[in-house]
């Protein structure tokens, strides 16, 4: 699965190279490219934001520098454009499933202010909320997203794990417990070690 990240802080995207995330694209499962908006400003000192017209706080994100960025994108035809926003619709673990079964997802990360209305109406195919708070910037939501979406794509975990995982079946999932048997006086539930098939080597 190929995801673009159109974003003016690329260096917040160290995360997703570690970890299973990081394992995944070793491994051609998914492909993450991020592209920085700021590349393409035609300013002398590459200024991407301006300021709102009929005032109030903060800055807006131009739209001819975000255009540029998403028109930078190749075999973009097919991919499904999402903006990260708090005005979306709230991302769930059904809707994590829904987007695993795309190709190319293009994720749009939004600073300061938001992001000129204009462009967003040109190439945005949905608005997607973490949640009913606000963040400074869509990074950290696009990461979620990422996340979350490539655990259902084929060869990014190694076992089973998302059929029986919390949301899964409407349900969350029971604890989990681990050797030692007895940890502070506190036992391993009986049950679960009379179902355990692996023995003490
Ligand atoms: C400070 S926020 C802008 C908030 C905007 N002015 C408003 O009042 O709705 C800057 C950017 O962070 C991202 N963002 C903030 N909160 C988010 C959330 N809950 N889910 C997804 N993206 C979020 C969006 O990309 C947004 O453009």
């Amino acid at each position: 699965m190929q995801f673009d990240v159109l974003t003016l802080f690329p260096e917040m995207f160290e995360p997703i190279k570690t970890s299973i995330l990081g394992k995944a694209q070793e491994k051609k499962a998914i492909s993450i490219n991020i592209i920085n908006i700021r590349d393409f400003s035609k300013d002398k000192h590459k200024k991407v934001d301006d300021m709102p017209y009929g005032g109030g706080a903060g800055m807006v994100i131009k739209p001819d520098v975000v255009y540029d960025a998403y028109m930078s994108i190749k075999n973009k035809e097919n991919a499904k454009v999402i903006y990260l926003s708090p005005q979306g619709k709230t991302l769930n673990q059904d809707k994590v499933e829904k987007l695993s079964k795309e190709d190319h997802l293009i994720l749009l990360c939004g600073h300061y202010e938001g992001i000129d209305q204009r462009v967003l109406d040109e190439i945005v195919d949905e608005e997607i909320s973490i949640g009913d708070y606000v963040l400074t910037g869509g990074e950290l939501p696009s990461m979620v997203l990422i996340d979350s979406v490539s655990r259902y794509v084929e060869g990014v975990l190694a076992n089973d794990s998302i059929k029986e995982e919390s949301f899964s079946n409407g349900m969350l999932e029971y604890p989990q417990y681990t050797r030692p048997e007895i940890f502070l006086g506190k036992k391993v539930p009986e049950v679960l070690i009379s179902r355990t098939s692996w023995k003490y080597k």
